[in-house]
Order: structure tokens, then sequence, then C-alpha cells
């Protein structure tokens, strides 16, 4: 089993704010997203300035694409992400274009989806997904539980390299002790700590002391 990567999920309202928190973090994980929140407000500036800063980190746009797979790739590419999301309702077709414009898609797993579904992905080429506890199931009182375990270890079986993210925090992580996931995504256990880097700090630590 190998070490989860930590990818920063940059959520934040205004790209001058995430670019405060990315230079304080950028070197501790693994990954930076620009999130979803952010490419909405600021758009391709924000890739371009993660890529300025960190030439050779990973950059992932959460841009969760429903539609014209193709074009909405080519300028996350042209911007200098490598990845980018595409949610899992889009159809094989955007899918699959988007996939061509980029090194990678990444399925983001929302309400309704099905194991064959899954398969479909796999099949268009397609081989990371995201399990995702969204912000609002959580703010309703939803909690990580073995029933989200269950899902995660059946798509890891099923070939996919799957990041898990949503509300998470240092004390979630030992809840997938044992589980192959490829990385923790975590926003606000960051971006909202009193200090973004030692938190970011802690979530590494963490990683190590459970799959190290
Ligand atoms: C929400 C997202 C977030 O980027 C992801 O859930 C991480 O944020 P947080 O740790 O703050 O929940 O994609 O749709
Ligand atoms: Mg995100």
């Amino acid at each position: 089993m190998s070490l989860p990567n930590l990818q920063i999920a940059c959520d934040h309202s205004d790209l001058a704010s995430a670019l405060k928190d990315i230079k304080n973090v950028g070197d501790v994980v693994d990954i930076i997203e620009a999130g979803t929140i952010l490419i909405l407000q600021g758009g391709q500036e924000v890739i371009k300035c993660f890529r300025a800063l960190y030439p050779d980190k990973r950059i992932i746009a959460d841009t969760k694409c429903a539609d014209a797979g193709s074009t909405v790739a080519k300028n996350c590419a042209d911007a200098g992400a490598d990845w980018m999301t595409c949610i899992c309702c889009a159809t094989i077709p955007t899918m699959k274009a988007a996939n061509r414009e980029i090194d990678e898609v990444q399925v983001e797993l929302y309400g309704d989806w099905t194991y064959e579904q899954a398969q479909q992905w796999l099949d268009a080429g397609i081989s990371q997904v995201i399990y995702h506890q969204s912000r609002d199931a959580l703010l309703a009182g939803e909690t990580w539980g073995e029933k989200d375990l269950n899902k995660v270890r059946k798509l890891v079986d099923m070939g996919f390299r799957v990041s898990v993210t949503g509300g998470l925090n240092v004390d979630t992580l030992k809840l997938f002790k044992g589980v192959n996931v490829y990385t923790f995504i975590a926003g606000r256990g960051i971006t909202q700590a009193e200090n973004p880097r030692q938190a970011a700090i802690d979530f590494k630590e963490e990683i190590k002391r459970i799959w190290g």
C-alpha cells in the first residue's frame, strides 16, 4: 500500500487570499487544487498563477465539468493544469473528450452513480475517481462511516486510484487505515486552520504515521 498524497483544495472566493495560503503550504503538500469556487471566481488566471508559483507541482483544476469537455479541458491544460475533474453525471463522450485534451480526468462522485457507470469510466480510459462527501451533506449532519469505506474499497478493487474529500481533518484520517487511498484532499481543514502551514504538516505526519 503506498503513501497517500496530500492535496490542498483552494476554495477561496478570491485569488489573492488563495495565493497567500498557497505561498505558506505549497512546499508541504503534494498536489495543489484550484477549487471549484475559486475557478468560478477567477477562471484561467487562477491556474496560471498557481503554475507560475509552482512549475513542478501537480496542479488540478476542480472544474466539475458537465459538458463541453474538450474546450474546458483545453483551457485548463493551456493554463497549466495537469488534471481536471468531471462530474459523475457527465456523459462518457464528455469525459473522453476532456481526457484527450489534458493529462488525466478525475470523476467526481456526487449524488447517484453506479458501479456499472464506474466500469464504463474505466473502459473509457479514466482511472481516477474522487469520493466526496459534499459540504452541504456534511452541514446537514452526514458523517464519514463504514458505508463510505466500503464504497472506496470497492472502487480501489475495481482498479481506480481513489481520492477522498469532504470536511476532512487530521482526526478523520485514521478512519481510512488499511484502505488504499490515493490522495486525501483537504480544503478548510488547512485553509481555515489558525496556522495553515502547521495544519498541512500535521496532515502529512498523520498520513506517514498511518500508512508509512
Ligand atoms: C467541494 C470540493 C472541495 O474542494 C473539497 O470538498 C475539499 O474541501 P473541504 O475539505 O473544505 O470540504 O470540491 O465540492
Ligand atoms: Mg474541490
